[in-house]
């Protein structure tokens, strides 16, 4: 499949990780995958190393971005931190769903005050629920983090694959978002829950996020060009 003929309902569920730590190197992998990508997610090492400015050349390029920054404090920083994420005009912002429903909650409401005070549609807030890297969180945790994702109205949740169909049961409207994602036969590197995008597709994941299995390839566009064909 070439990149004329990826979808845009696909491209718009498939975010690319620009794990990289400057701007111009996420420039460079971001024009190269448009054809392939809707959304791109900028990540704790970018947005420390590049900030807002990072956010706006994304957009400016024709994605929307989605804003990895697990926030997890006290719920009022996390409001005012949420107001500031919410002017710069992002599509999407993760939190730590540990941090318990107040604080969600706070994020919410900051997401909605900053945009309003942008004049933009406020962010999706996404509440992280367990790390796909880690193996060994007991299982009644899922069903805890997903109802504090609905209680604190966010609009999603993210979630390894083998856990969209508990996440859909608990809150059928609530958006999966799943990382950990790696093509049969390529290296799952530090992550312990992977699934095959296909396989995280036919679960239900509503937006997939794809980091190393196309950004380390020795051919991006041939590895773009596989996954995208992998769901069709
Ligand atoms: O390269 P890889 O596909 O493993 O990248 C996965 C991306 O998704 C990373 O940017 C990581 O920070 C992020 N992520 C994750 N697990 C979560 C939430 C986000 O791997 N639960």
């Amino acid at each position: 499949m070439t990149t004329t003929e990826t979808t845009s309902a696909l491209r718009s569920r498939l975010a690319l990780a620009l794990d990289v730590d400057d701007a111009v190197a996420a420039q460079r992998l971001a024009r190269e995958l448009k054809g392939w990508f809707g959304v791109a997610k900028v990540g704790l090492e970018l947005f420390s190393a590049a900030g807002p400015p990072v956010v706006q050349m994304l957009i400016d390029d024709g994605y929307q971005v989605f804003l990895d920054l697990k926030l997890a404090d006290i719920p009022t920083t996390v409001r005012k931190a949420s107001q500031v994420l919410g002017a710069l005009g992002v599509s999407y912002l993760t939190m730590h769903a540990f941090a318990g429903p107040a604080v969600l909650r706070a994020g919410v409401e900051g997401l909605t005050e900053g945009a309003e005070r942008a004049g933009l549609p406020a962010p999706m807030a996404l509440a992280v629920t367990v790390l796909t890297s880690d193996a060994d969180a007991p299982p009644h945790i899922l069903a805890k983090r997903v109802t504090a994702a609905v209680e604190a109205r966010c609009a999603g949740v993210v979630c390894a694959a083998a856990d969209v169909a508990e996440a859909k049961e608990i809150a059928p409207r609530l958006l999966t978002v799943v990382p950990g994602l790696r093509p049969p036969g390529t290296p799952a590197h530090d992550q312990a829950r992977v699934a095959t995008p296909s396989a995280a597709l036919a679960a239900g994941a509503d937006l997939l996020v794809i980091g190393r299995a196309v950004t380390a390839a020795v051919d991006r566009p041939a590895a773009a060009s596989e996954l995208v064909a992998s769901l069709s």
